[in-house]
C-alpha cells in the first residue's frame, strides 16, 4: 500500500488525475471503476479540465461505478447515474454506452449483482478502480463485517452511512437504506486501486485502513491485500497515522525513482 500525503486538495487532485491519465493514455480502452460522493469530485473536475484544455480522451474508455441506491430511478437527482453524468460524463468525450452503474430499479435487485459481475468480466476486468472511504471504513457500500470475499450484491447501509449521506437528500425526500455495491473481492480484483480521502472525519477510517488489523470490521483494510493500491490523503485525514513520517519519506524515494523511470513504467495491465 502506497500512502501519499498532500498539503492541499489541488495537489492531491492533480496526482490522482495523473494516475488516471497515465492509465488511459497508455491503454486507451482501459476499464475504470468509479466512485461517487465528495471525495473524487476534485479528481473528476481535473479530468474534465484536462479533456477540455489538453484533449485527454475517454473515447474508448469503459467505466463501471461501484454502487447505486436501490429504489431510485436513473434520472432521480440523487441517483449515482445522475451524479456521474453531472460531474464527469457530460463534460468528456466518453460514449455513454460504455458507462455502467448498477441498476437500482431492477425488478429483482438480487439478480443485479451477478449480471454486473458478468459485464465487468466481459469487459476484461477493471484496470483502475477509484475509491473513497466511509467514516465507518466502508469501500463501495461494503459496510463493516462485509465478507472480504464478497462480490456485487445488495447491502443494507449502516445508520452512520445513512446519516453521512443524508446531506444529499432534502428532509421530505425518500432516502434509500439499501444499495447495490461491488463486493470487496470485486474491488480487490481491480489491477490498480486509488483511494482518495480528505478531512479530519476520515482520520479514524484511514488509520484503521492503513495501519489497523486486516478485518472485515474495517472493510477498507482489505486493501492491505492488494498489490497496487495508492492512498491519496490530506494532512487532516493522515493525522492519526503512526508512521506518517515514513510514508512521506517513501513518497520522496518514489519521486526519485520516477524521475529516472517514465511514469508509464508503473502502469501495467
Ligand atoms: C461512493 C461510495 C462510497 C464513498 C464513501 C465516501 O460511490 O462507494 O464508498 O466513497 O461513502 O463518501 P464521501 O466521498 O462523500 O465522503
Amino acid at each position: 500500500m502506497e500512502v501519499l500525503i498532500f498539503p492541499d486538495s489541488q495537489s492531491l487532485d492533480r496526482k490522482s488525475a495523473d494516475l488516471v491519465e497515465s492509465q488511459i493514455t497508455t491503454f486507451r480502452d482501459s476499464v475504470i471503476g468509479l466512485a461517487t460522493g465528495s471525495s473524487p469530485l476534485g479528481l473528476y473536475q481535473e479530468l474534465c479540465r484536462r479533456h477540455q484544455e489538453q484533449g485527454l480522451s475517454f473515447a474508448k474508455v469503459k467505466t463501471f461505478n461501484l454502487d447505486e441506491y436501490v429504489g431510485i430511478p436513473d434520472d432521480h437527482p440523487q441517483s449515482y447515474r445522475t451524479f456521474m453524468n453531472k460531474h464527469l460524463f457530460k463534460h468528456i468525450d466518453i460514449d455513454l454506452g460504455n458507462t455502467h452503474v448498477p441498476n437500482g430499479m431492477a425488478e429483482n435487485p438480487l439478480e443485479t449483482g451477478p449480471a454486473y459481475e458478468q459485464k465487468i468480466e466481459e469487459a476484461g476486468g477493471i484496470d483502475l478502480q477509484v475509491l473513497g472511504v466511509g467514516t465507518d471504513g466502508h469501500i463501495g457500500f461494503n459496510e463493516p463485517t462485509s465478507s472480504l470475499g464478497s462480490v456485487t450484491r445488495v447491502k443494507t447501509l449502516t445508520e452512520q452511512t445513512f446519516e453521512d449521506n443524508s446531506r444529499f437528500f432534502t428532509a421530505d425526500e425518500f432516502q434509500p437504506k439499501l444499495a447495490i455495491t461491488m463486493g470487496i473481492k470485486t474491488i480487490l480484483d481491480a489491477r490498480r486501486v486509488i483511494l482518495v480521502a480528505q478531512g479530519e472525519n476520515k482520520a479514524d477510517a484511514v488509520r484503521d485502513m492503513v495501519e489497523g488489523p486486516l478485518s472485515a470490521f474495517c472493510p477498507a483494510s482489505a486493501l492491505q491485500l492488494h498489490q497496487r493500491t495508492t492512498i491519496l490523503i490530506d494532512e487532516a485525514a493522515a493525522s492519526k497515522l503512526q508512521l506518517r513520517d515514513y510514508y512521506q519519506f517513501v513518497g520522496k524515494m518514489q519521486e526519485q525513482l520516477t524521475e529516472k523511470h517514465s511514469p508509464s513504467d508503473w502502469v501495467r495491465r
